[in-house]
């Protein structure tokens, strides 16, 4: 991993005001979801960096913050040592082509009425002012790139004429057209099929060693995760509650929510490992709206106490580079 920092990301927050109706804004009661509640995190260059957490933790909204496809409330998200909020249109424009997303419902980020080639020109004519034969060779190159081949014919298609696969072969392709240094990709092989997702994920780690891209991946899939990144983080309702290095998250998950979640995920049947571990199931499941200043795991956590209750847990470093947000990680760390 090379050390030199691609993405920061210090004290990011989104918030979202939900519709109360009138009795509402009547009572002045708001509901304020947070969304993402304060991430810090850093990407290397060339590095893989996960992304982990239930359904609705908010990592697809991270996922835009930082292709600044949407904008914090607060928190600063700097590329390449600048901060992306402060951007001129020429410092937006190189951003847009520098950090690219593969978004989480592949089939529907592809026109169906458009040809591959024509989903492809875009970005370049756009981006690069390609034309006519330089254009079409660059598209041709670019599909042999992620092994459509021959790249000429595949230009020529439609959408639902590919399997799920080459579909996200040529989202993939579409990511990687204006050589960017980072890709955000969201959940990249969940809607495959398990024999395609290998190939997907070597083509990725393909199109990283030989252009020396950066990943941030998000994935439900905790085999994925441990294949492929370096370091990760474990994100529940907005929070990050544990991150470090990937290998050290699974030989010594420190957090009672990474334990569970890996626990549940490790098992071919998940139902049962909630139930006879009792870690997930128990208790009133806390929200991200208007959340009290307590800990957002407390309600199913099997090690809760009473500072659970009114404090809010800070990060702290276990281990060099390995963060944990919870009161109680010494004991439970001791106890094994
Ligand atoms: N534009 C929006 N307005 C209001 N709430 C939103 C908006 N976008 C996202 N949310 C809410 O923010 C929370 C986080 O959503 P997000 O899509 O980031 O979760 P996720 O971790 O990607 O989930 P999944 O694994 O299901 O994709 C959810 O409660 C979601 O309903
Ligand atoms: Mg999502």
């Amino acid at each position: 991993m090379s050390a030199t920092e691609l993405l920061r990301l210090e004290n990011v927050e989104r918030r979202f005001v939900l519709g109360g109706g009138l009795g509402g804004l009547l009572s002045g009661h708001r509901r304020v979801l947070h969304a993402v509640d304060g991430v810090s995190l850093t990407v290397a260059a060339g590095e893989t960096f996960g992304i982990a957490g239930e359904s609705g933790c908010g990592k697809s909204t991270l996922a835009r913050l930082i292709c600044r496809l949407d904008r914090p409330t607060a928190g600063t998200i700097r590329f390449d040592g600048q901060d992306i909020g402060q951007l001129d249109r020429r410092g937006l424009r190189r951003l847009y082509r520098d950090v690219q997303m593969v978004f989480q419902d592949p089939m529907a980020s592809l026109n169906p009425r458009k040809t591959v080639g024509a989903i492809l020109a875009r970005p370049l004519r756009l981006q690069e002012g390609l034309r006519g034969a330089a254009l079409a060779g660059r598209i041709e190159r670019l599909l042999e790139e992620v092994d459509l081949r021959p790249g000429g014919e595949y230009a020529q298609r439609y959408p639902h004429e590919l399997s799920g696969g080459e579909k996200q072969r040529v989202v993939i392709a579409r990511a990687v057209a204006l050589r960017p240094r980072l890709v955000v990709a969201d959940e990249p092989v969940t809607s495959l099929d398990m024999s395609i997702r290998g190939k997907i994920l070597t083509l990725m780690r393909e199109l990283q060693a030989r252009h020396g891209l950066s990943y941030v991946l998000i994935t439900h899939d905790l085999r994925v995760l441990r294949i492929m990144s370096s370091r990760a983080a474990v994100m529940y309702l907005g929070l990050v509650m544990e991150t470090g290095p990937t290998r050290a998250l699974f030989a010594r998950r420190l957090h009672p929510y990474t334990q569970a979640l890996f626990a549940a995920e490790m098992v071919p049947d998940p139902d049962a490992a909630r139930h006879t571990r009792g870690v997930l199931v128990t208790g009133e499941v806390a929200s991200a709206i208007n959340p009290a200043p307590a800990c957002r795991f407390r309600e199913r956590c099997p090690f809760r106490q009473a500072r659970c209750d009114t404090v809010q847990p800070v990060p702290e470093e276990a281990a060099p580079g390995h963060w944990v947000a919870c009161h109680r990680w010494r004991e439970i760390a001791a106890a094994g």
